[in-house]
């Protein structure tokens, strides 16, 4: 099975969380075209979509299926996304798609976050993967002379703006033992939009595809 074939396995299963009748908040990325594409088979039990890209905005529109202004939405009960890296606790890193920001938001509100990756995602402790922080473009190296302070090599995400207008820095070698804390210590850099870490509200479902089965924790 290929990384893609696994991706694609753990997007199908999420449908099974999907009610009837409701609005689903879908994600961005590789991982999250497929469950799109999946949810295209079952679109006429579904009100419609909370979009966290405009990317995944134009492919569900692509498919028919009507993308409502979060701001218009009352309850959204299931969020599907995909994760950079995901730890047993369910904390996340995200935003390799620079998405990060408008993913947060509509976690946020969904009362349920189901996390769809392949098995490559898993990982004991958080920060192989660089942390991606959404940063005002005038504030770009004030905060990242900050994040050298706290401990990380940030580089800049060249010729990426942001659905927001914004650019991203990638935080290597970053200590992310401690992970909600330093989700607040970021958050609190003046400039910073948001950064990647999804340790405060984590997923509270991991479906992970792997070569021998698809797996669901809750
Ligand atoms: C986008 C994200 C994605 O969920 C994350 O990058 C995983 O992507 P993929 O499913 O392509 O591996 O956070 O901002």
């Amino acid at each position: 099975m290929t990384q893609d074939e696994m991706k694609k396995a753990a997007a199908v299963k999420a449908l099974e969380f999907i009610q009837d009748g409701t609005i689903v908040g879908v994600g961005t990325g590789s991982t999250v075209n497929h469950f799109i594409d999946a949810l295209a088979g079952i679109k006429g039990r579904i009100r419609g979509a909370v979009s966290s890209s405009e990317e995944s905005s134009k492919r569900l529109k692509g498919h028919g299926i009507e993308v409502f202004d979060l701001n218009s939405v009352d309850v959204l009960d299931v969020y599907i996304d995909g994760a950079d890296e995901v730890t047993e606790h369910l904390q996340m890193i995200k935003g390799g798609g620079a998405a990060l920001t408008r993913e947060k938001i509509v976690a946020a509100v969904a009362k349920t976050f189901i996390c769809i990756v392949d098995d490559s995602k898993q990982v004991p402790v958080l920060g192989q993967f660089p942390l991606p922080v959404e940063v005002i473009p005038m504030a770009r190296s004030y905060v990242a002379r900050e994040l050298v302070k706290l401990g990380g090599d940030p580089v800049y995400r060249q010729g990426v703006v942001t659905d927001n207008g914004n650019v991203i820095l990638d935080v290597h070698n970053m200590d992310l033992s401690a992970p909600s804390e330093m989700e607040d210590k970021i958050n609190a850099l003046v400039g910073v939009v948001t950064n990647g870490l999804f340790a405060h509200r984590g997923a509270d479902i991991l479906i992970t595809g792997s070569p021998q089965r698809v797996s669901v924790r809750e």
